[in-house]
């Protein structure tokens, strides 16, 4: 029911996120601001970057090394060093790069922002934890803008992934799906390079489910 009502409603919220996330639009989280532009993936609506900042909230991340894996604005990453952990942001975006510096400049937090194709920069560092929000809409990504949203035709980011993680495995490595997307296929590409989804948590935000998952070696 709530989804036959989704389909109807979709057109309309995402006219309007359109127009609202053309300009550039702050953001703040825990006294953390971050400015996001039109090209940057948008953590004011969207749900799971909230729902991973609050599932890090109780963690003590004191001197762990901490990478989150294309960090769009960087809120999470911010927030990852705030509370003392070592963190490296990492993403394609350039433009999302060079305003995570920025922010963490205004919000004089230190984090290292990378620049990287999901591991390619990042080969000598071995980290405690990773995060992943990935793009996953099965279309061809255009431009940098929809790469946040597009995992490419035939789930290409994913097969990529799958295919570099398990030499850069951290002891938590967690993923956040949505049930809005083909999770058994991607666990599929997953399990085609030994990797394995265990479930951690699930949230249903307007009654959309939302799954944060471990990845470990099967
Ligand atoms: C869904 S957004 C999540 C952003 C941020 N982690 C958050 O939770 O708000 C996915 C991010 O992955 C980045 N991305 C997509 N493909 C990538 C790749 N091959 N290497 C690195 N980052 C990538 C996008 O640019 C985007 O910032």
């Amino acid at each position: 029911m709530f989804k036959k009502i989704k389909k109807h409603i979709f057109p309309v919220a995402k006219f309007f996120f359109d127009k609202y996330t053309l300009k550039q639009r702050s953001y703040t989280y825990e006294g953390i601001t971050v400015n996001v532009s039109a090209e940057v993936f948008p953590p004011h609506f969207t749900i799971s970057t909230k729902i991973f900042l609050e599932f890090i909230k109780p963690l003590d991340l004191k001197n762990k090394n901490f990478l989150e894996l294309g960090c769009g604005s960087g809120i999470i990453s911010l927030f990852a060093a705030s509370k003392g952990a070592n963190v490296t942001a990492s993403d394609i975006n350039k433009i999302a790069i060079s305003a995570l510096k920025e922010a963490s400049e205004a919000n004089e937090i230190p984090l290292n922002v990378v620049y990287s194709d999901l591991f390619e920069n990042l080969s000598n560092q071995t980290f405690d934890y990773i995060i992943i929000n990935p793009p996953y809409y099965p279309k061809a990504p255009q431009n940098d803008k929809e790469r946040a949203w597009f995992c490419g035709e035939n789930f290409e980011y994913f097969e990529k992934l799958f295919a570099q993680l398990p030499q850069h495995l951290a002891p938590n490595t967690w993923m956040i799906l949505s049930e809005d997307c083909e999770i058994e296929h991607i666990k599929k590409i997953a399990s085609n390079n030994k990797l394995n989804f265990e479930l951690i948590l699930e949230k249903s935000v307007l009654k959309e489910k939302n799954y944060i998952f471990s990845i470990q070696k099967s």
